[in-house]
């Protein structure tokens, strides 16, 4: 923990005798989906297609919602980010938990402590503009995701005194804040949007696209809000989680040609579906998960709408489709995390941007190569 962070931190903690947790809310892993949508949010500025239309119009069987992020948090005092979101700013003032507190000195005193990162995608990172204020932050990121963003000279804006970069490693674990165990694995995914260049590997495992496993006293979330492919290895390794955060991006692969919005498939965008006999709902259909929530939820996905019938396909095989402010509260299991932290290498700053990472590597499922 930071200087100057305790002593607030342990005002709050000693309120709310006669509750479990710290700060008289329940006690055990804490996480609020900040933001359920996809790229462009829902209802997406320039977009009127079906789904769009009723949020435009204001038609009660669908909520809008703002970009992806997920906050967590052992205490319910100190938070991480998993993913920034360009709608970060409206996200804080709708969420009281990360709202800055007066600190002890009367300096300004934010409960947003970190920032993992699952990929570059601009909607999963744009956010970290809004974080630039002189605050102490810990970005954490893949050598793929810092080669796109962290050296990018505009993330420069966070002020390297105070926002250090930091490397993580597939498989090995890290302790964002006390409490809190990550650890990331490569899951099939592709390059951001703007590093694709002629040609575009889909579904390559490799640092550039992660999911996280969080545990927290003995339960286990896993977030995985892109996702292009599901294989053996991934339904291996979720089986058994008390909470899943799935990529929700569209329902059907050709939507958004469907909607005549976009000529992309959603696997073109490293998405592969819910719906169909390959797509998410029928590859998880054998999950062993405490909860199942859909997140990343493009503004076409017929999903968002209640009661059509997409919505009950999904409800129907004990899905949901996360909303902004759906909270999942993950009781105590066993003793606290003792993952310590991490003595990762700060990647060195670069003042160009970078090139594109390579992601040729040879991986456990086929990825296909697509010319754009
Ligand atoms: C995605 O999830 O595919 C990206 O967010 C797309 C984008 O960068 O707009
Ligand atoms: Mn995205
Ligand atoms: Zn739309």
């Amino acid at each position: 923990m930071r200087e100057g962070a305790q002593p607030v931190a342990d005002r709050l903690r000693a309120t709310g005798p006669g509750n479990d947790g710290p700060d008289g809310g329940p006690a055990g892993l804490r996480a609020i989906v900040l933001g359920a949508a996809a790229g462009g949010g829902f209802p997406q500025w320039n977009c009127r297609c079906t789904v769009c239309a009723l949020a435009w119009d204001g038609d009660p069987r669908v909520n809008p919602r703002t970009q992806s992020s997920l906050a967590i948090s052992a205490d319910g005092v100190e938070w991480v980010l998993l993913n920034a979101s360009p709608d970060l700013g409206a996200q804080i003032r709708a969420t009281p938990s990360l709202q800055p507190r007066r600190g002890d000195d009367g300096s300004r005193d934010s409960p947003i402590r970190a920032v993992v990162l699952t990929n570059g995608d601009v909607d999963h990172v744009a956010g970290l503009l809004t974080l630039r204020e002189k605050a102490p932050l810990t970005v954490f990121a893949t050598a793929e995701t810092h080669a796109a963003v962290g050296a990018n000279p505009l993330f420069g804006v966070l002020d390297p005194a105070l926002a250090a970069w930091r490397e993580i490693h597939l498989g090995e674990p890290f302790a964002p804040l006390p409490g809190l165990a990550i650890e990331a694995f490569a899951v099939p995914g592709k390059v951001p949007l703007y590093l694709e260049g002629a040609s575009v590997d889909i579904g390559t495992e490799t640092g550039a696209t992660i999911g996280l496993s969080v545990r927290c006293s003995g339960a286990r979330l896993d977030h995985v809000p892109g996702c292009a492919a599901v294989t053996p290895a991934l339904v291996a390794r979720l089986n058994g989680t008390d909470a899943l955060l799935f990529d929700g991006t569209v329902f059907r692969d050709d939507e958004m040609r469907l909607e005549g919005v976009g000529t992309k498939t959603g696997r073109r965008m490293g998405h592969l579906p819910v719906g169909g006999a390959d797509g998410s709902l029928a590859a998880l259909a054998g999950l062993a998960a405490g909860r199942k929530v859909y997140v990343h939820v493009n503004n076409t996905n017929p999903m968002l709408i209640d009661g059509s019938p997409e919505r009950r396909a999904v409800d129907a095989a004990g899905w949901t489709v996360a909303e902004d402010g759906t909270e999942i509260a993950l009781p105590v299991r066993g003793a606290a995390e003792e993952t310590p932290w991490p003595s990762l290498p700060e990647p060195s700053r670069q003042t160009r941007l970078p090139t594109p990472p390579t992601l040729r590597t040879p991986t456990s499922s086929p990825s296909t190569t697509i010319a754009r």
